[in-house]
């Protein structure tokens, strides 16, 4: 049997906008995620196999060679500063920021600031370029509740339009970082499985290039 090659994803929004990326590249999922309960997808590559997992995962799933390689947005990425991993690749997708929010009428914050997150290693690292002493109350969703019922000052999140947060009476404050997804390849595969992966990096390289032109 050839080499199997196997990439990490997540449902939604990042499997959306990397099935044109993958198309161009020769490579059309069998079954919808959406509407199919498997969490290996084959392809119409033999060779080429997709699974699915929580978008937080990827990262972790590639380095430990789980998956050859992964699609995993900037923020995740951040959130695991020494993974040994290669990102090859930026794919301008799922495009958004990484800020800081508050309400927007101002409150008086008595001692430490509180933010709450689930990126708790960007915003620990933000506050600390600053010189400032945070208290960080992680979280895994709905953040955005957090200013509103007392639990925090801050939050930090990713913003794209803006309006969740102005849902819910916050305001953008900060800007930490420019988020995109990320091409991400294990690096025993990349020694492994060079030819193929590297392949894989040229075609969908030129996939971006030309949707940008
Ligand atoms: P998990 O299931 O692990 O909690 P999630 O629900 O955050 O992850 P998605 O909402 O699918 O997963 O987001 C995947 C990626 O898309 C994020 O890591 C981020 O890089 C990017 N992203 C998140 N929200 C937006 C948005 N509103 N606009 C554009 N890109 C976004
Ligand atoms: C994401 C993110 C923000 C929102 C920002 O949530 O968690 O809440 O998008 O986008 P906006 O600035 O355009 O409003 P998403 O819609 O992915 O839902 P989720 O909670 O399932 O991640």
């Amino acid at each position: 049997m050839s080499e199997m090659l196997t990439l990490a994803l997540s449902k939604g929004r990042i499997f959306k906008e990397t099935l044109p990326l993958l198309k161009a590249a020769g490579i059309e999922p069998i079954d919808d995620p959406e509407t199919s309960r498997k969490l290996i997808l084959e392809t119409n590559q033999p060779d080429v196999r997709l699974i699915i997992v929580r978008a937080s995962d990827v990262p972790t799933y590639v380095e430990y060679g789980g998956a050859d390689m992964g699609i995993a947005g900037k923020d995740v990425l951040l959130e695991h500063p020494n993974a040994e991993l290669y990102e090859p690749v930026d794919l301008e997708i799922a495009c958004c920021k990484l800020m800081t929010a508050g309400k927007a009428e101002p409150t008086e914050i008595r001692g430490r600031l509180k933010v709450a997150t689930k990126f708790v290693e960007s915003t620990r690292r933000f506050y600390a370029a600053q010189g400032q002493q945070v208290d960080i109350i992680k979280l895994y969703g709905s953040m955005e509740l957090a200013p509103l019922v007392g639990l925090a000052d801050r939050i930090v999140d990713v913003v794209d339009t803006g309006n969740t947060l102005r849902a819910n009476g916050l305001i953008p404050m900060e800007h930490i970082a420019d988020i995109s997804s990320r091409l991400i390849v294990n690096k025993a595969s990349m020694k492994m499985k060079h030819a193929k992966i590297q392949a894989f990096i040229d075609n969908v390289r030129a996939a971006v290039v030309e949707r940008s032109s």
